[in-house]
């Protein structure tokens, strides 16, 4: 696990998707009570488990978009108290799962003051809720933007230099046609570009340590318009 400020983790484990190595990324956020929250968890070993649950017990299992599901039972079972929370659509389509909520534009009580969230509208592919970790500053994306760097196999750093990416934190262009309401998607993005983040954690790629604001407001140039004060 990699510590990215007294109260925020992230834990990364490899992942292929397509053939490609495109790697998977939890984030683990100790909350004001000490307990964790999980986002977009990976594969529940029992090593992690453990190093995880000795930060405190787990309380909130998120699935933070529709893609991003696949482990929350495994986690439920090893944390039987956690309540879990899903993007919207994950409800139906993860029915097996017991749903404590479905994720919206609002923070949940439990850790409402330390996360915000906004829901990214006119997405319905991906449904990404995005949240902004107060206490660091981060931005907590999933598939919102990818970070395909030099730390990335040379074919994921093709493969994505293919479908648009610079190397540097950027969406693909994929978004371009799974972004159904360019104003209603347009609008959620500037209340993101509201909060005052730096640190960019993305689920796919590199942490961006600096200038994830300004990468995201020219990987989604498309969206919000030439020109833009950031
Ligand atoms: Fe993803």
């Amino acid at each position: 696990m990699q510590q990215l400020h007294s109260d925020l983790w992230v834990v990364d484990s490899p992942l292929r998707f397509g053939g490609i190595e495109v790697g998977a990324r939890m984030t683990v956020v100790r909350l004001p009570d000490s307990q964790l929250l999980l986002h977009s968890p990976i594969a529940a070993t029992a090593d992690l488990v453990r190093e995880v649950t000795a930060l405190g017990p787990v309380a909130y299992l998120v699935a933070p978009n529709r893609l991003h599901h696949l482990f929350i039972g495994d986690w439920k079972q090893a944390c039987p108290d956690a309540a879990v929370y899903v993007a919207p659509g994950l409800d139906t389509k993860r029915a097996d799962l017991a749903i404590a909520g479905v994720l919206t534009d609002e923070p949940e009580p439990g850790w409402k003051g330390t996360l915000d969230q906004v829901l990214l509208a006119g997405f319905p592919f991906a449904s990404e809720v995005v949240f902004f970790h107060r206490p660091s500053a981060t931005l907590i994306a999933t598939d919102l933007a990818f970070n395909i760097g030099s730390s990335s196999p040379l074919l994921t750093r093709l493969a994505f230099r293919l479908i648009g990416t610079n190397g540097r934190l950027a969406p693909t262009l994929l978004e371009r046609i799974l972004v159904r309401d360019r104003p209603a998607f347009r609008q959620s993005l500037e209340r993101i570009l509201e909060w005052p983040f730096d640190r960019v954690v993305v689920a796919h790629g590199e942490v961006s340590e600096k200038g994830g604001r300004e990468d995201l407001v020219r990987g989604y140039s498309w969206v919000l318009g030439k020109v833009r004060d950031v």
